[in-house]
């Protein structure tokens, strides 16, 4: 069976570059993203590099009919999609402490970072379940700040809290329901992109790369059902005193 995955927030940046990567593999792709004209120039560029089984799909996590609207197209017309990845996110203001953001602020980004993650997997967890189906997450290792003061984005942070707690607690119960669907999240580690303000450095990766991390991780046939994993498939775990740990599965 030919694999089809739905990659949220595709349009650019890593989504796009998971678009290209796994469209290239011979991946059916459903390409989400809230503008039309930026999810159809997508496309165009997909189809032009020789994806040619690519479709744009309204995705905007601020507007949660189109999540509901797209999950009716997909039964209706994909229902052998098998592969969700929650890509789309925001980082708010990755500066100013956490004392100075109101509520209104770092509601807007846990709506896009949370409840438009957990409105995805409610939205596609039945036709998922049909396919044996796989969630993956793109995430970050919160409790970061602690070993590294200079990452310390407030909303950011505490919203892929959220989203971490949200994977183990589904991973958890899909495990003891016997639910056929894995769920996990990805840390692929800095990536440069619009994000980041493209960002360079050290640590940093080029989005070409960081999509090759991601897609390989989803392909090497490992299980990381409820887990949270860095680059290299690791399971990352915090001791009790708050510091990532990284632990060997
Ligand atoms: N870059 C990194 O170093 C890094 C590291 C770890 C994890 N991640 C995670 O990887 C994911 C992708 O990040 P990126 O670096 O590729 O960022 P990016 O280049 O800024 O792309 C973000 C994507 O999310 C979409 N999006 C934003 N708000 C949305 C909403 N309300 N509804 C639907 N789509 C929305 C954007 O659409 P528009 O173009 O319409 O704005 C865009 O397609 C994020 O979840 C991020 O947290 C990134």
């Amino acid at each position: 069976m030919k694999n089809k995955v739905l990659i949220t927030g595709a349009n650019k940046g890593i989504g796009f570059e998971v678009a290209r990567q796994l469209g290239h593999l011979g991946w059916s792709i459903l390409l989400g993203a809230r503008n039309e004209q930026r999810g159809q120039k997508a496309v165009k560029i997909l189809q032009e590099e020789g994806v040619n089984d690519v479709e744009w799909l309204k995705i905007d996590f601020n507007n949660l009919d189109t999540i509901a609207r797209a999950a009716e197209t997909v039964r209706a017309n994909h229902s052998d999609l098998n592969v969700l990845i929650n890509n789309a996110g925001i980082p708010g203001d990755m500066h100013k402490p956490g004392y100075e953001f109101d509520v209104t602020e770092l509601r807007e980004v846990i709506d896009v970072n949370f409840y438009g993650n957990f409105a995805m997997v409610k939205a596609f967890l039945p036709i998922l379940r049909e396919n044996n189906g796989r969630i993956l997450n793109l995430t970050i290792p919160i409790g970061t700040s602690l070993s590294n003061p200079n990452f310390n984005p407030f909303a950011y942070k505490t919203s892929k809290a959220a989203l971490n707690a949200m994977i183990q607690s589904l991973g958890a119960s899909f495990k003891q329901n016997s639910i056929p669907v894995e769920i996990f999240g990805v840390m692929p580690g800095g990536i440069t992109t619009d994000l980041n303000n493209n960002s360079t450095g050290p640590f940093m990766k080029t989005v070409s790369a960081g999509g090759k991390v991601i897609v390989d991780l989803l392909l090497n046939g490992e299980n990381y059902q409820g887990q949270v994993i860095n680059e290299w498939g690791v399971s990352a775990e915090y001791d009790t005193k708050y510091s990532l740990k990284s632990e060997p599965r």
